[in-house]
């Protein structure tokens, strides 16, 4: 975290250092998954190393509404364990790198693109997205994937985004909004209570977007999508469970998830989609 860390992100920290997964940890729940780890593959990899709605899916469509193609510098910012910054390298040739609040996140994520051999177009960095250890107009896109939803310092965010982007850059975001129904049913994948959960609704964020010089794209809503994935997920365990099948780590969790999420989706208290944003086109010297 930047020397600036807030109380917040302290809090945020310590929540994934108890959650984020070190690297044989990965290796034994892809094992238990029935995956060989003697040749993996980032698609393996992929199985248990995203942290957001959607999967690898989710991680495609943004990458190809992003237009990320090889020669661009992404900025995957929450970048967690690195899932989605090898599958974007691994995909398009794209060179990114990932930057986290959480020191074990980005550990287990530069072990994991060493372990397989794509650590030439991805690192992991440790720093806060709002106070990013980047040169200015670094980057072409900068992938924002469930983070901004436990962001308390929103402006901070931006602008560093704005900074960090060359101009006429893309942000591109795949988060969570807060919805129009609360309470909120805890817990929440990123939140045992409100402490570090920091939902905006989409229109504050996307009046906050221009504020900061970019220019937002329409809003692409996947909160039905996101209640269609946790029920099939869902109903994929209890097929499994009912034919006598043991649970593993990663089905336990999706229960977990699934008990809270589906109602909050459904029910109107949490928005998920795609935001896309052009940085100002000129110069900032200019
Ligand atoms: C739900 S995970 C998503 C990880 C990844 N984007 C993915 O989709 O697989 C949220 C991640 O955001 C990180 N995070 C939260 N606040 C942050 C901040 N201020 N700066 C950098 N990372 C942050 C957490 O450490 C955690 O790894």
């Amino acid at each position: 975290m930047g020397a600036r860390g807030s109380e917040s992100e302290r809090e945020v920290a310590e929540l994934w250092r108890g959650r984020v997964s070190d690297f044989d940890t990965v290796l034994a729940r892809l094992r238990e998954d029935g995956i060989d780890t003697s040749n993996l593959s980032v698609d393996d990899v992929n199985k248990v190393d995203l942290m957001h709605m959607g999967g690898a899916d989710s991680t495609d469509e943004l990458t190809e509404r992003a237009g990320i193609t090889g020669g661009m510098e992404v900025l995957d910012a929450g970048c967690g364990i690195g899932g989605t910054s090898r599958r974007i390298a691994y995909r398009t040739g794209a060179k990114v790198t990932g930057l986290d609040l959480t020191p074990r996140a980005v550990e287990t994520g530069n072990r994991l693109s060493e372990h397989l051999g794509i650590a030439d177009r991805v690192e992991s960095v440790h720093g806060s997205v709002t106070d990013m250890p980047f040169d200015d107009d670094r980057f072409d896109v900068v992938i924002v994937q469930h983070c901004a939803m436990q962001v308390e310092e929103k402006d901070r965010l931006f602008s560093e985004v704005a900074r960090v982007l060359r101009p006429g850059g893309l942000l591109a975001m795949h988060d969570w909004f807060a919805g129009r129904a609360t309470p909120l049913l805890y817990p929440l994948p990123w939140a045992d209570g409100p402490e570090t959960s920091f939902l905006e609704p989409l229109d504050d964020a996307i009046a906050r977007l221009r504020a900061h010089g970019f220019t937002p794209e329409p809003f692409i809503d996947q909160t039905e999508k996101g209640v269609e994935w946790l029920t099939r997920t869902r109903t994929a365990i209890d097929r499994h469970l009912a034919e006598g099948g043991e649970l593993t780590q990663t089905q336990q969790r999706n229960i977990g998830i699934s008990q809270t999420m589906i109602p909050n989706l459904s029910e109107g208290g949490l928005v998920l989609g795609f935001l896309f944003a052009r940085s100002a086109d000129q110069s900032r010297d200019s």
